[in-house]
């Protein structure tokens, strides 16, 4: 599946979308540890704020056709990362380059995700920290907060 049919089958999911990539990259670098499932349900994506995301199975479903065309080449990372980037765009956001070549992380810890990713009740000062650790400006945090 071309990632540019993405948002007109699923438009309500582009937002999720972007949203996994953010959880991704927070813990552990944008390495698709977020995709990563755990038998004992202990990976990232079984942390409460993880519980809400949204668009796995489209992932699947792009890795799928890739893997099909071009065996072992594309990781999850990647996918992820340039899944994100398309649908935002086509949902007339904004566009950024994203360089391949990610990795996939084989560590995928539920614990990380409560560490790293902003919890709802943060002020303003807590949110700046949070993003600041990650190289993030306040900048970046007004403008991805308002995507
Ligand atoms: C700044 C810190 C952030 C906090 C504290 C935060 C927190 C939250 C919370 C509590 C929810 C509701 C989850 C639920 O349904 O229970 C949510 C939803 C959402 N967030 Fe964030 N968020 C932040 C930043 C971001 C960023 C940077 C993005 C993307 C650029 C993003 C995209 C979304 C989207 C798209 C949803 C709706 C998900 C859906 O409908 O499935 N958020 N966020």
């Amino acid at each position: 599946m071309a990632t540019s049919k993405l948002s007109i089958l699923a438009p309500s999911l582009a937002g999720p979308l972007l949203r996994m990539h953010f959880h991704d990259c927070f813990v552990r670098g944008c390495d698709g540890s977020v995709l990563l499932d755990s038998p004992t349900r202990q990976a990232e994506k079984d942390a409460i704020p993880n519980l809400t995301l949204r668009g796995f199975q489209i992932i699947d479903k792009v890795k799928a056709a890739l893997e099909k065309e071009c065996p072992g080449v594309v990781s999850c990372a990647d996918t992820l990362a340039i899944i994100a980037r398309d649908v935002t765009y086509e949902v007339m956001g904004p566009f950024w380059e994203v360089e391949t070549g990610r990795r996939d992380g084989k560590v995928s810890i539920a614990n990380e995700a409560l560490i790293n990713l902003p919890p709802p009740f943060a002020n303003i000062s807590a949110l700046k920290t949070t993003f600041a650790l990650k190289g993030l400006s306040v900048k970046d945090l007004v403008v991805l907060s308002g995507i």
